[in-house]
């Protein structure tokens, strides 16, 4: 039986990796994944052994469109996380993201528990990480030439954090001159930059500056899962300031942009861009989901990690097992055959909530565009043909 892993909750440095563990940390909105029907084909005219779930991303194929997102590294048992979520990302062949390497490009000899990654994951894409605060006081070009190349990355994701930054002990509230930055590194780089939320979610107008400037890859990270506003007050509580969950009050459940709507938001302001689905993604159905709205894979945080240090690796394996075969049958009762299919196909209804939310994002930006050929064009618009007029 495989033991899990050992974590020494004494560690100041591995706050964050325990209290994800242990507490609460997801908002209570959810991320309107629910709003979404996929319609069920009751007669899907394929065999189920024919769906295909590979995907092609970054210039690599994958075998279902699901990415271990960033979580961590910088410290010895960060490492062994990172180590067992690499072995297990290239044998599935799926793409796996690091945590921040500030730590490392700040104390050179961490660099190893990043390292760890891409030796343990030599042929899936590996996605360096750094935080956008860094970039609007000192770090540069050669920082982040730094953190693609100690992990021979296939991109970099700079992380939006401004909601946990707010509300963070020590919080780095610099956001000033950050989307200039962020053009340079694209310009600059020799992968490209994903623009990643963590947590509460991409909007339109973030997308469509950031696409205007050259950006194709975004990790809409949305309202519904993991928030780092309630991560950082219970770490606050912890540490005895006692006003931090009155501080926090409502912003750690509410505040955001659900993963349903970033998605819909990020695809019509970026049309063709690559857009990964997270923010409370947590089972199969999300992720077809998510696809359905125009989503080109998924990625998934607070699940696996817990999964991993409760169960380990064969535990994780085996969670991973169920996803991949929820995607397949999320496929074939669609009617598709394929990923592409999927997310191409007319057959998607939205209710409630985020129909509302589409409607209004519509009246905004396309006043003239009929909702029902609109969903379609929108999640389809680098696959289809589009009539004249309509693009954005
Ligand atoms: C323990 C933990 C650490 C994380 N660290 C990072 C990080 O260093 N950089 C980053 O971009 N995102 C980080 N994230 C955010 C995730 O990549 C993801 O965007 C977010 O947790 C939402 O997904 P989830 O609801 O599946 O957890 C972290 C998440 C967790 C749970």
């Amino acid at each position: 039986m495989e033991q899990p892993i050992k974590i020494d909750l004494k560690d100041r440095k591995l706050d964050h990796i325990k209290i994800c563990n242990e507490r609460n940390v997801e908002a209570s909105a959810t991320t309107l994944l629910e709003n979404v029907m996929i319609e069920h084909m009751a007669l899907p005219e394929n065999d189920l052994d024919d769906i295909d779930t590979r995907v092609y991303f970054l210039n690599k194929k994958i075998n279902a469109p699901l990415m271990i997102a960033a979580m961590t590294g910088g410290h010895p048992t960060a490492a062994k996380i990172n180590e067992e979520l690499a072995k297990i990302a290239e044998k599935y062949t799926i793409p796996i993201g690091v945590g921040s390497q500030r730590a490392a490009i700040e104390h050179p000899r961490l660099a190893w528990t990043f390292k760890v990654v891409r030796e343990n994951a030599p042929s899936v894409p590996v996605i360096a990480n750094l935080g956008a605060p860094q970039f609007s006081r000192g770090y540069s070009v050669k920082e982040a030439e730094e953190a693609v190349q100690m992990i021979e990355a296939d991109a970099l994701a700079v992380h939006l954090n401004p909601l946990q930054e707010a509300f963070q002990l020590e919080g780095d509230n610099w956001y000033k001159d950050v989307l200039v930055k962020i053009k340079e590194l694209n310009d600059s780089l020799p992968v490209p930059v994903i623009l990643k939320e963590t947590g509460t979610g991409i909007s339109y107008t973030v997308a469509r500056t950031s696409y205007n400037l050259g950006i194709k890859y975004f990790d809409v990270s949305g309202l519904g899962g993991t928030n780092w506003g309630k991560v950082e007050a219970i770490r606050a509580t912890l540490k005895g300031i006692k006003e931090a969950p009155m501080r926090i009050n409502g912003f750690g459940d509410f505040w955001g942009i659900p993963t349903a709507f970033s998605i819909l938001s990020t695809r019509i302001a970026a049309p063709d861009s690559t857009i990964i689905a997270s923010g409370g993604i947590r089972n199969g159905l999300d992720i077809a989901r998510s696809i359905a709205l125009g989503a080109d894979l998924a990625a998934m945080a607070l699940p696996i990690l817990r999964i991993l240090l409760h169960r380990g690796r064969s535990g994780l394996e085996s969670f991973l097992e169920q996803l991949f075969y929820q995607i397949k049958v999320a496929v074939y009762l669609s009617g598709s055959r394929n990923i592409d299919q999927l997310k191409c196909s007319p057959n998607i209804l939205l209710s409630g909530e985020l129909l509302g939310l589409l409607k209004q994002l519509l009246h905004q930006v396309k006043p003239d565009a009929d909702i029902i050929t609109s969903l379609t064009l929108i999640k389809c618009v680098n696959k289809l043909e589009v009539p004249n007029g309509w693009r954005l």
